[in-house]
């Protein structure tokens, strides 16, 4: 079988090392397209191919029309909004993710993003420390949990609100689980998004929440942008000088934040989140690892489109 790693942002040296290997492994080939600047470029690319390893890479209807062999897309990551899980479904192909694979990264990133806001970009003047401020983790997912152990070392307070995760689990981990998603906006000094992005989530984070957090607020996003109201977030930065927004990857009004919120904003230039080799190796493999096992047992664990 003919696998393709299609990133345009590339996977590290060391993780298409060792994907490699597992494909040649288990008997596949593997092929690599990176860094295509054109969607025709891909539409090329998949024509043969009947596998494919993806990160945020848009694989839409017409990724799948071209792609006539395509039995199995594995989303090399925990994010799926960039599938057409029904063009799949409808095509007879297995879609996957690997959850939890590049979740470490993420938290990493978001703590780096808070200690560099919280010490005001290193600018030489005083800032403030994370220890004992509060942080509300919207979302107990594997970024969550990472969070969640990370802010324990740094001596934060962290509370968590998931409706589809057990109160007792996220109590084991050491937090505090909340009933209400307002009751978490309102006690945490920083709030953290850990949801996905679909038709619930969208646009869902914006006055109504945000206004309820307490004096210096800090929003962090490492989820997606697309789960902000851009809107209404502007417009509540406007009006309470105190909130600062710590993003991965640029909001669509970029420009409008430097323009009106010089030093209460922080955007990644390029999602960041899950770019260590380590998070590379982790989701590359998983991603080869689970191709390997379809191909041979018709193992599904980790799919995430209905089946035909
Ligand atoms: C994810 O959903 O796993 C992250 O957002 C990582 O995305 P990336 O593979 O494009 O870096």
């Amino acid at each position: 079988m003919k696998i393709l790693v299609a990133t345009d942002k590339p996977f590290a040296p060391v993780a298409i090392k060792q994907i490699r290997e597992v494909v040649e492994k288990a008997g596949h080939t593997l092929a690599l397209l990176e860094k295509y600047k054109t969607p025709q470029e891909l539409h090329a690319a998949v024509a043969d191919v009947d596998a494919m390893i993806v990160r945020s890479d848009i694989v839409d209807a017409a990724v799948l029309a071209a792609a006539p062999k395509l039995k199995i897309v594995v989303r090399a990551g925990a994010g799926f909004d960039n599938l057409d899980l029904n063009a799949c479904t409808a095509s007879n192909i297995v879609a996957m993710n690997t959850p939890g694979q590049n979740s470490n990264a993420v938290a990493e990133l978001a703590f780096g993003m808070m200690v560099y806001a919280a010490r005001g970009a290193f600018d030489g003047k005083s800032g403030s420390e994370l220890m004992g401020k509060t942080l509300g983790l919207h979302a107990f997912g594997n970024v969550g949990r990472c969070m969640a152990r990370i802010a324990s070392g740094f001596g934060m307070k962290s509370y968590a609100f998931d409706p589809y995760v057990d109160n007792k689990a996220i109590a084991e981990a050491g937090v505090t689980p909340v009933d209400t998603i307002e009751e978490l906006y309102s006690k945490s000094q920083y709030v953290s998004l850990h949801i996905p992005a679909n038709e619930k989530t969208m646009g869902s984070i914006g006055d109504k929440l945000l206004s309820l957090m307490p004096q210096g607020a800090v929003l962090v996003n490492t989820a997606r942008k697309e789960v902000i109201n851009e809107a209404e977030l502007v417009a509540l930065m406007e009006k309470r000088t105190d909130l600062k927004y710590l993003s991965d990857i640029a909001p669509d009004n970029a420009e409008l934040f430097a323009q009106k919120f010089a030093g209460r904003f922080f955007f990644t230039p390029k999602k960041m989140g899950a770019q260590t080799e380590e998070a590379n190796i982790n989701a590359g493999v998983a991603a080869a690892r689970q191709i390997a096992s379809f191909f041979a047992t018709g193992d599904e664990t980790f799919r995430v489109n209905k089946p035909k």
